[in-house]
């Protein structure tokens, strides 16, 4: 399973990526908008920091409009995947870029239906908000198993990337669904590493150690 950051912050990103275990990013314009920087810098920072896919979305709801964006934020570098909203100019802005070869990542997925739409436009990514369809009460992962089994019934090759994550507990549950690719808050992934039996039983071994008197080198 791979791991995005879902963020746009930049120093966040570089602590992460320093860490070995981030396979790439997505941004949206609320996170841009947090960053408080220019939408084509940001992306281009973040891409000099991960090699992985990078998601820039695009903010023209027509197709034409999406089409120039996602021209023009394409050439920032060669990991930028272009994010469109699950719209009917999303969808057709979709199928053309990745006839054209550039990584899709349709966005704003609420149902299983919009997620077959996006695999039959040829979606590289396709981004299930569950913690949103939490918020008014429905079960996130639902939709995410829901898609994993009409993606598998067809071998689409669209990834899987569950997005809208509000705790730990949803990416186990992407992860034991088989979900492709999570995009994950900065403090929800540091969150991962801990366990609090770990920080007690390192502490019971560097004391007992400490009694020994010896170093290591
Ligand atoms: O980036 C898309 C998605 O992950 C947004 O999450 O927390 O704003 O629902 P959230």
């Amino acid at each position: 399973m791979r791991f995005f950051v879902d963020t746009a912050d930049v120093g966040e990103i570089r602590e992460l990526a320093a860490t070995g275990l981030l396979d790439g990013v997505t941004t949206n314009p609320s996170l841009v908008m947090k960053s408080g920087g220019k939408m084509a810098d940001v992306i281009a920072e973040i891409c000099s920091l991960v090699d992985g896919p990078v998601s820039a979305e695009v903010t023209a709801t027509d197709h034409e409009g999406m089409l120039k964006e996602a021209h023009y934020l394409r050439e920032i570098a060669d990991n930028v995947t272009i994010k469109v909203p699950l719209t009917v100019d999303g969808l057709k802005t979709c199928k053309l870029l990745s006839n054209e070869g550039t990584m899709v990542n349709v966005t704003l997925c609420f149902s299983p239906a919009q997620a077959l739409l996006a695999a039959k436009a040829g979606a590289s990514f396709i981004s299930p908000f569950v913690g949103r369809l939490d918020d008014i009460g429905h079960e996130g992962m639902d939709l995410i198993a829901e898609i994993i089994e009409i993606y598998d019934n067809y071998d689409f090759e669209t990834d899987v990337l569950v997005a809208s994550i509000r705790h730990t507990t949803h990416v186990v549950q992407a992860a034991k669904m088989g979900a492709d690719v999570a995009t994950i808050p900065p403090k929800i992934l540091w969150q991962l590493v801990k366990h609090p039996l770990t920080d007690k039983g390192l502490d019971a071994f560097l004391a007992d150690w400490a009694k020994t008197g010896q170093s290591i080198l």
